[in-house]
């Protein structure tokens, strides 16, 4: 038994850490999802302590089989009270505080009260973020601006998924054929990650997305760049892989500024400036880059990329290209 429990608690804790916690908010909506959970976890603490104490003085007070009116049942008052009535009143009183405060301050913003609006598009499996109003879009790594109430519009293209980021907000469904809304905001710079909250297939756990908060400023510049074209490569191994990637990957990806116009893998115009890659698979480095293009059924099966077994001059080329992209 207690080796039992020594496997099972640190595994049971296990999940009480990492980057996806919402226990460790980052905004005000996580902040009180994350307060109403321990006000719960107390309360329900203080009913199961309540409940047990009750047992065990019962226990130690009971009466002998040959005491008199022993067997007797007595002190129903005891039971109502403490066994429906409380129960009632505690329940009501938490939903009454969930749904008036919490689901307020968490649920789809007014359309004034926000200074911007994005679009989260689930696919099989990665996310795309647009920016309406520019032409930027890019895939599992969302860039926002701190201290800024963003309208997160979450679409589908294919299944339903669950845009979730822990720490900044509660989750919201993507559902085809519908426009789901939710309050984005962080009071504080830094890179949160989040998950598709829905099971859609096979790489649903390869489904992983950053929310990279940055400075007015900083986020101002960012976005400039991603809205941009492509950069033509002046020459060398890039210039010499646009051409393949032109030739070969055209149909699927867009790079804006090429011919390349594909809408089934995510656009790749400024592919170079991020830091992971395939819904956070693995992190964009030349050499997983290149294991991708070769062998990407391996590192995520199921995914929809064909595999590519390109000459190893060619295939240096095309990721030249690829991480030119910035
Ligand atoms: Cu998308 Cu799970």
């Amino acid at each position: 038994m207690a080796a039992l429990v020594l496997v099972l608690v640190p595994l049971a804790l296990s999940g009480c850490a990492g980057a996806q916690n919402s226990l460790n908010p980052h905004s005000h909506a996580a902040t009180d999802i994350a307060n109403l959970f321990w006000w719960m976890m107390a309360i329900a603490f203080g009913g199961l302590a309540l409940v047990t104490g009750i047992m065990v003085a019962a226990w130690f007070r009971r009466k002998q089989p040959d005491e008199e009116h022993a067997g007797e049942r007595r002190g129903n008052i005891v039971v109502l009270a403490l066994g429906i009535v409380m129960p009632i009143c505690v329940v009501c009183a938490l939903f009454v505080v969930s749904d008036t405060l919490i689901i307020n301050v968490t649920q789809a913003p007014a359309a004034s009260s926000t200074a911007m609006t994005i679009h989260a598009i689930g696919h099989d499996w990665w996310w795309e973020f647009r920016y309406p109003g520019t032409r930027a879009d890019t895939a599992d790594e969302l860039h926002i601006p701190v201290d800024t109430r963003i309208n997160l519009v979450a679409t589908t293209a294919d299944v339903i998924h669950s845009f979730w980021v822990p720490p900044l907000n509660r989750k919201i469904d993507t559902i085809p054929g519908q426009r789901n809304r939710i309050l984005l905001y962080s009071n504080e710079l830094g890179t949160f990650r989040g998950q598709c909250a829905e099971f859609c297939g096979l790489q649903h756990a390869h489904m992983a997305m950053l929310v990279i908060v940055q400075t007015k400023a900083a986020f101002r510049a960012w976005l400039r760049n991603e809205a941009a074209d492509a950069r033509k490569p002046a020459g060398g191994p890039a210039l010499a892989g646009e051409n393949v990637v032109l030739a070969s990957c055209s149909s699927c990806h867009t790079i804006r500024g090429t011919s390349a116009s594909g809408y089934v893998g995510p656009d790749l115009t400024h592919v170079g400036s991020r830091t992971w890659l395939a819904g956070l698979s693995f992190p964009n480095r030349r050499a997983w880059l290149a294991r991708w293009i070769t062998d990407n059924q391996s590192i995520k099966p199921g995914n929809q990329m064909p595999e590519f077994h390109f000459a190893a001059g060619r295939l240096r080329d095309v990721v030249a290209y690829l991480e030119s992209l910035k």
